[in-house]
């Protein structure tokens, strides 16, 4: 993949350019990201029954949330990607999970009702709003009760903010509108503060 697919107007290509390059040095450092994470899986765990339960992780990176469920109990967890280079981390890291590749807005090899969870970390806010409706669908139809989204609550740090710059992200959409978009697709809806600048969004079938 080249440079050239950074200035791409598919921000599939974008995303699977960008990750896949730094796929090794996210490998060496999403164990800093493991804290805030612990907080996150115990927000979860208050509101839902983890143990055995199977788990779906869209846009799972290395696995480091997905490890979380397992941590948690989960009896099952599969992790898809749409960068193979990130998932060769996650494999080597993590023999545990069952990692695939997969696009987030068109889980085609999953059949409806496949899994009791189905969750994302850091990845839906990437997109913008007609995108976010595309996975939130198939995350929705995938799962049989629990949609589970880690991501941005409330302020955001300005190294952060840079960052987000940099990947073009739809962030601060994301975070006005996101809760009302899940309120509007599920029966009900919850964001919970977990940690500096992140939460949880929990939705019920
Ligand atoms: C910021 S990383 C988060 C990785 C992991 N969830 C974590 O919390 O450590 C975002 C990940 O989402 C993936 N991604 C972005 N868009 C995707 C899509 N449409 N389908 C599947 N994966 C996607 C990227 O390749 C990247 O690995």
């Amino acid at each position: 993949m080249s440079l050239l697919h950074y200035f791409s107007k598919d921000t599939n290509k974008r995303a699977r350019f960008m990750f896949g390059s730094i796929a090794p040095i996210y490998a060496r450092v999403d164990h800093s990201l493991i804290k805030g994470y612990e907080k996150s899986i115990e927000a979860v765990q208050s509101e839902i029954e983890l143990k055995n339960k199977s788990v779906l992780d869209i846009g799972t990176g290395t696995g480091a949330w997905a490890m979380k469920f397992i941590q948690k109990g989960a009896s099952k967890v599969c992790g898809i990607d749409l960068s193979e280079k990130i998932l060769k981390s996650g494999r080597e890291k993590h023999p545990e999970i069952t990692f695939k590749t997969g696009n987030a807005e068109d889980l085609k090899n999953f059949p409806d009702n496949s899994f009791d969870i189905v969750t994302a970390s850091f990845v839906i806010h990437g997109v913008k709003a007609d995108r976010r409706a595309k996975m939130l669908s198939e995350m929705k139809r995938v799962s049989k009760k629990h949609v589970v989204l880690h991501d941005f609550v409330g302020k955001t740090h300005y190294i952060v903010r840079f960052l987000e710059f940099i990947e073009r992200s739809d962030y601060k959409n994301f975070k006005k509108y996101f809760c009302d978009e899940l309120k509007t697709n599920f029966s009900k809806a919850k964001r919970i503060q977990s940690d500096y600048g992140s939460g949880i969004y929990i939705a019920e079938i």
